[in-house]
């Protein structure tokens, strides 16, 4: 399976933890959605989005370039690192994938150092997240897409 994941990751480089973590053993080329390079998703049996929470949901970066480049009916899943875990921090993105026919595989979602506003007063939260259990069950995880990709091919 030929997968790219394409990311956000400024506040600690937590997400870009979690996405180093699931391609060590496998093949998949991680896309900084920042880096002005062309892009060509219609490559990719698979296609990843990632990124820290900023304010409730995905960087506005990341849901522009996905709004850009999806290719229409792609198999894809979500990865988010943020300082607490909640309900909903998907849902922006699902919308925007939704126009797009994709389908969703899956998401996976763990905590990240965050010392955004009055939690750096406190030094922060989530210190040592993401862990080395967190990037374990992030590994896990892509497994399971590979094998759900698998079913759908
Ligand atoms: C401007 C800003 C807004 C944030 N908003 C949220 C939020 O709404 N919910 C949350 O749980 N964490 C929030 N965080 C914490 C980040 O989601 C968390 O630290 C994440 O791991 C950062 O990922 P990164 O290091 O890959 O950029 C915010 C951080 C920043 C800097």
């Amino acid at each position: 399976m030929k997968t790219a994941i394409c990311y956000y990751s400024r506040h600690h480089g937590n997400t870009r933890k979690v996405l180093d973590a699931m391609a060590q053993r496998n093949d998949i080329d991680l896309i900084d959605v920042t880096s002005r390079v062309a892009v060509h998703l219609e490559d990719y049996d698979c296609i990843g989005f990632a990124s820290g929470i900023y304010y409730s949901k995905f960087q506005e970066t990341v849901l522009d370039f996905v709004r850009q480049y999806l290719p229409q009916g792609k198999d894809m899943f979500f990865v988010y690192t943020c300082g607490s875990m909640r309900k909903g921090y998907t849902k922006a993105i699902s919308e925007i994938v939704a126009d797009k026919d994709a389908n969703i595989l899956g998401e996976y979602g763990c905590r990240g150092f965050d010392t955004f506003g009055p939690f750096k007063l406190i030094g922060g939260i989530a210190k040592g997240h993401p862990s080395a259990e967190e990037l374990q069950r992030a590994r896990e995880f892509y497994q399971s897409i590979c094998r759900e990709n698998e079913g759908t091919t």
